[in-house]
């Protein structure tokens, strides 16, 4: 099949590449002249493990395009999914003008039947917006070419994103008409393996299930984090707590991890988002107010132990630092909890010296030359001189360290460890003292 993906960021390179894959003819669009010439040469603009060798090999076999000429992409796809971003607008709500951009274009240019699908994610209702910016268009020009709208949201996480697309848990398919359907049956056949994955539904409720996904598995999170806080108060270990309960199936082990709060790209657009919309609508959304409250709360809570350690003035301290990306495998630093630490110390008269595999470069564009940020070539170097350490991000290579090797570094011997990465008896034992979430 030909398919037009617009938008080459995150979610609309990792569906073009995965498309082409299995064997579409795809052609991606960008307004960025830039990115396009790159993508064209088989380089990729963001870190995705497996990403890059899948655009080489899919442009080098002809099946996958880039390109910054519109009307030759509207013409290219049957199906042209709309994958541009929608970044928060001054109240924070989806700024819905690429999206909308997106569909004057296909009107503008469409002269056959498309199926036009937002794989953005985007507020409930945003599928009536669309059709009626190529209704408008179409009707500007007094032309009637039948198209179809459809939502089809995506579930990629971070890191992963490549695995996500090719193994879907389930492909979430929102349309109100059967020809529509029928092609992104078509199209997402390949991924069904070996039962059915697709859910068909309306519009709505496609659109809904991508903020309900986002907001329990916050709720969750915050859910965890808050009692992890009680566990310290009582002498309770979270650890035991999330395992006693994890085995229970109607619960799972999955997202239980108690840490610095979440971050990332998703969560918290996505429940702010729905607490707008849920306004909007007068309603009040109790459980989901609370989870975005719990999470910011937990953004300082590794800030405050150091303060409860060191004091409030944390002036002329050095603090070695861990993680800059909101998670391992990406080098993603939006709503990373590691800048409201950063920020918080250096607030308190403190600098970092900060040690991340792949997110420093992403730390030097946000923060430029700031002084007080320091950038160390391993994570042991980190550590030379500093006051403690604070563990932000569990990437792989902080899991098993030298405690000696460490011990000999660090100007005394404190870890701050926000992502619970060991057992405080082997650390203690170590010599250090140790300061986990929710454990003693
Ligand atoms: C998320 C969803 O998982 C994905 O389905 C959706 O499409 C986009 O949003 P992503 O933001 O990439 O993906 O990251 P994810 O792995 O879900 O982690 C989100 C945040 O929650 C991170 O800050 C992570 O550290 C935190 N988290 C996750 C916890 O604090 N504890 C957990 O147990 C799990």
């Amino acid at each position: 099949m030909k398919i037009t993906i617009i938008g080459t960021g995150y979610v609309g390179l990792v569906t073009g590449t995965c498309l082409a894959e299995v064997g579409n003819e795809v052609m991606c669009l960008d307004v960025d002249t830039r990115k396009i010439e790159l993508l064209n040469r088989g380089g990729i603009p963001i870190y995705e493990p497996g990403l890059e060798d899948l655009v080489k090999r899919n442009v080098a076999a002809g099946r996958l395009h880039f390109t910054t000429d519109v009307a030759k992409s509207v013409a290219f796809g049957q199906v042209q999914f709309i994958a541009v971003g929608t970044p928060p607008d001054e109240d924070g709500s989806a700024d819905l003008q690429y999206v909308v951009a997106a569909a004057r274009n296909i009107g503008r240019y469409m002269d056959d039947y498309k199926v036009i699908v937002d794989k953005s994610t985007v507020p409930v209702g945003t599928a009536d917006k669309v059709r009626a910016a190529v209704r408008e268009q179409l009707a500007r020009r007094g032309v009637d070419i039948p198209f179809s709208v459809a939502s089809n949201p995506e579930f990629l996480k971070e890191g992963a994103a490549v695995e996500d697309f090719m193994r879907p848990d389930r492909i979430v398919i929102g349309t109100d008409d059967a020809r529509a359907l029928e092609i992104m049956r078509t199209i997402y056949a390949p991924f069904q393996r070996n039962h059915e994955r697709l859910i068909a539904m309306d519009i709505r409720s496609a659109e809904l299930t991508k903020y309900a996904a986002n907001a329990m598995l916050a709720t969750r999170i915050s859910f965890m984090n808050e009692l992890a806080l009680l566990a310290e108060k009582l002498g309770a270990d979270i650890e035991h707590v999330r395992q006693g309960i994890g085995s229970d199936p109607r619960i799972g082990y999955h997202f239980l991890y108690p840490g610095v709060g979440y971050g990332g790209s998703c969560f918290p657009k996505d429940v702010q988002a729905l607490q707008r919309t849920a306004a909007e609508h007068g309603v009040t959304l109790r459980v989901i107010n609370a989870v975005e409250q719990a999470n910011e709360h937990q953004k300082q809570v590794l800030l405050n132990k150091i303060k409860g350690r060191f004091g409030d003035d944390l002036s002329g301290r050095r603090f070695a630092l861990w993680g800059l990306a909101f998670k391992p495998n990406t080098d993603d630093m939006r709503e990373a909890p590691s800048r409201v630490i950063m920020e918080g110390l250096w607030r308190a008269g403190a600098t970092v010296r900060a040690y991340d595999p792949v997110a420093m470069h992403e730390a030097r564009r946000i923060y430029g030359d700031e002084p007080r940020l320091a950038y160390a070539d391993s994570p042991m170097e980190a550590l030379d001189g500093a006051d403690a350490l604070v563990i932000v991000t569990e990437w792989k290579v902080f899991r098993s360290p030298d405690f000696d090797a460490m011990r000999a570094r660090l100007q005394q011997p404190v870890i701050f460890d926000g992502r619970n990465l060991y057992e405080p008896k082997v650390v203690r034992e170590a010599g250090f003292e140790y300061f986990p979430i929710g454990r003693h």
